[in-house]
């Protein structure tokens, strides 16, 4: 997207430049409008579930900015030939209890014919235009809190499978279906100087952006990631996912790894999530508070993961 052509306007706050999580257009001195788009193919069966993930994972995006969705259309690919109507329609219906759980509507939305059936959001959220959170901006003397466990991604490609338990595949489903909206709501009152959801390029590689943007380095110690259930075991297993070595690929020259970690430690790290937690940074004086609130809040995964340093070299993400 860097390369794309592209006009500026001095309302855009936050364009494709530094790969956000979703664009902030200032409206007046009080608003702006948040907008973001995505869309996955079906990581469950289940047409409900699938359409709870992919819209609890669109609209992730306008959390991680500190803004409050308000519309939404559907994005749709559906085999119409292969496959009844009536999975369509449990598709949206579970979006539409995730959207409406957000607070948010569902305005309409388009349907296009595709091979494999893949569902998603276009987002339309609203933030302060000076209180939105970055991706970037995090400080030194500050502390990293991630609000949901790692594992999703690992897990679903093992349990085609069978290898993954139903008490852990539930729990994972669980963890992915959890609106970020809670986490955000109680994040709101504290000073948070940068903010994201870990998605698709696993938490290393959202890190990474986050500490490159901020120009610090970022400390993360592995025995204090929350990781769902059965997720290491399904690597030491030898599973893996179609985007593992990708996203390494995308770390390798600006990460470091303490040599204890195993290498199944390490392909947990960059381990591609669907509607992931939010991963900020905050003072470290705020952040033990913020964590019982969140714990109070029901949102009882949520750990510091680690600490922000200075960055001395090219290297922006040491993992303890
Ligand atoms: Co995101
Ligand atoms: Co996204």
């Amino acid at each position: 997207m860097k390369q794309l052509p592209r006009k500026t306007d001095k309302n855009l706050l936050v364009g494709y430049e530094t790969s956000d999580d979703a664009a902030v257009y200032r409206l007046d001195d009080e608003t702006a409008l948040v907008h973001t788009a995505d869309l996955i193919t079906p990581p469950v069966d289940d047409p409900f579930l699938f359409g709870q993930i992919g819209a609890a994972n669109s609209l992730s995006d306008i959390y991680a900015m500190g803004g409050r969705p308000v519309t939404c259309l559907n994005l749709i690919g559906f085999p119409s030939n292969d496959l009844e109507p009536e999975i369509l329609h449990g598709i949206v219906e579970g979006a539409l209890s995730k959207i409406t759980e957000a607070g948010a509507v569902l305005a309409g939305g388009h349907t296009t014919d595709d091979d494999e059936p893949k569902f998603g959001l276009s987002v339309t959220g609203i933030v302060h235009p000076e209180k939105f959170w970055r991706n970037s901006g995090a400080k030194v003397g500050d502390a990293l809190i991630l609000t949901k466990p790692i594992g999703s991604g690992v897990l679903f490609n093992a349990n085609l499978k069978g290898w993954v338990t139903s008490v852990a595949l539930e729990e994972c489903v669980r963890f992915i279906t959890t609106l970020n909206r809670r986490a955000a709501e109680l994040m709101a009152d504290y000073e948070i100087h940068a903010a994201t959801d870990v998605t698709g390029f696993g938490l290393a590689g959202h890190a990474l952006e986050m500490a490159r943007g901020s120009g610090v380095l970022l400390n993360i110690k592995s025995s204090e990631i929350p990781v769902m259930s059965e997720a290491l075991a399904m690597y030491e297993k030898g599973m893996t996912t179609g985007v593992n070595a990708a996203n390494r690929a995308i770390i390798k020259d600006e990460c470091q790894f303490d040599s204890s970690l195993s290498e199944f430690q390490r392909e947990l790290l960059v381990d591609p999530q669907t509607s992931g937690g939010l991963l900020v940074s905050l003072p470290e004086s705020e952040s033990k508070r913020l964590l019982r609130v969140l714990h109070d809040g029901g949102i009882p995964d949520a750990s510091i993961i680690g600490y922000v340093t200075p960055a001395s070299d090219q290297t922006h993400l040491f993992f303890s």
